[in-house]
């Protein structure tokens, strides 16, 4: 057979609609338009808020979609064709600066998103993301809409849960001091309140601790810990001034296992984020070390009983008692 231009020319077209028809063609004949069973249609908020999302070019750093392979923040359910019914254009995304958004709907609080679009630093110090705030009000709200339905019907119910506890944080926080912290407290299981921090409140512990609070917390709880950082405008409740808390926990004795339980899981309804899947384990018992010596004034690490023993833990070394050998030997 003679290699002739038309022949080549032909030929590569023919490879070029063969490969374009396995890789769009074929997808977009097999694809349902049948809606999964998390899927419900925009309200015209959330219209309003995804055109926002797309003219401002959240997906340069957000996606929109999981696979098996992507198992990690964000990522609690494998997306579904099914999810994206009717979504012109559907933003998936490929680019992962930021954490995937696809079940995003709840993970949050309003007054967290708010704060965190006018300056993504108000609640997350170490973001990187741009600020929003030469949108208006109602721009703000129809991204937020937006963001708190990713998710569809699954992500209704995590910001109803969001809601409800607010109602009640609102509440708590209203009725004065001691009852916020009572109202607070009562969220904590028995067990965890009766737990002293296990690691030894060490010079390098608290070091660490500082430095998570600088990168994670500072801009809500304050530098002195007093709750007014530049965030607390925009929080209902405000973030907790550590300071009051003085007076309860040393008639109460513990405090590591109380810090230790909310930083881990957050405060459903406040703006107060969970980190038990951002810092291990030690950290938050550093974090809560640092909380306690330096706004509480006081500090049960290692005081009996003791909490959760670590694998490694430096304290060992003061609380190893040397055998006592029989005489003779
Ligand atoms: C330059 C990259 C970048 C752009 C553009 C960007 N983000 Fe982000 N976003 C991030 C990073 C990084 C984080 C994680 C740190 C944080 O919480 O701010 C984040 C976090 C978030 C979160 C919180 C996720 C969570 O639960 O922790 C939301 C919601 C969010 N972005 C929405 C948006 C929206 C909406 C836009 C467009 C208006 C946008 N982002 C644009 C980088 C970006
Ligand atoms: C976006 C703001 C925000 C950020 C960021 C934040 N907090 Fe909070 N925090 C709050 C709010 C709001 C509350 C609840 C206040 C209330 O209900 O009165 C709270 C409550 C707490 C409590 C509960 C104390 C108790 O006695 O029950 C602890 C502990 C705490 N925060 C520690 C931290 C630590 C440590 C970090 C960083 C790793 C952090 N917070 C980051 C806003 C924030």
């Amino acid at each position: 057979m003679k290699m002739t231009p038309a022949f080549v020319i032909v030929g590569a077209l023919l490879v070029f609609w063969a490969s374009a028809f396995i890789i769009v063609g074929i997808p977009s004949l097999t694809m349902k338009e049948t809606p999964s069973e998390i899927w419900r249609p925009f309200t015209p908020l959330e219209a309003r808020g995804h055109r926002l999302y797309v003219e401002n070019g959240c997906s340069y750093c957000h996606s929109q979609f999981i696979r098996v392979i992507d198992w990690g923040i964000g990522a609690e359910r494998i997306a579904k064709a099914g999810d994206y019914v009717g979504i012109e254009p559907a933003i998936l995304g490929s680019e992962r600066t930021g954490p995937d958004l696809s079940q995003e709907g709840g993970e949050h609080s309003d007054d967290w998103n708010r704060a965190h679009f006018l300056n993504p630093r108000n609640t997350t110090p170490i973001s990187l993301m741009p600020a929003w705030d030469f949108l208006s009000d109602g721009e703000i709200e129809a991204l937020m809409a937006y963001v708190q339905g990713l998710g569809g019907k699954a992500a209704d119910l995590r910001v109803k849960r969001q809601r409800d506890w607010k109602r009640q944080a609102v509440a708590a926080y209203a009725a004065g001091v001691d009852a916020n912290i009572e109202w607070l407290h009562g969220q904590v299981p028995e067990v965890w309140r009766r737990m002293p921090n296990p690691y030894p409140a060490t010079e390098a512990a608290l070091q660490r601790g500082k430095r998570i609070y600088q990168q994670l917390c500072i801009n809500c709880h304050s530098p002195i810990g007093d709750g007014n950082g530049p965030a607390q405008p925009h929080l209902n409740p405000p973030p907790l001034n550590f300071t009051i808390l003085r007076r309860h926990l040393v008639e109460n004795r513990y405090i590591g296992g109380i810090f230790y339980y909310q930083i881990m899981n957050g405060v459903t309804g406040t703006a107060m984020p969970y980190f038990k899947k951002h810092l291990e384990s030690e950290k938050i018992w550093d974090l809560a070390n640092y909380l306690a010596v330096s706004f509480v004034g006081y500090t049960d690490a290692n005081t009996d009983p003791r909490g959760i023993d670590a694998s490694y833990e430096s304290g060992w070394v003061n609380r190893y008692q040397p055998p006592v050998l029989a005489p003779g030997r």
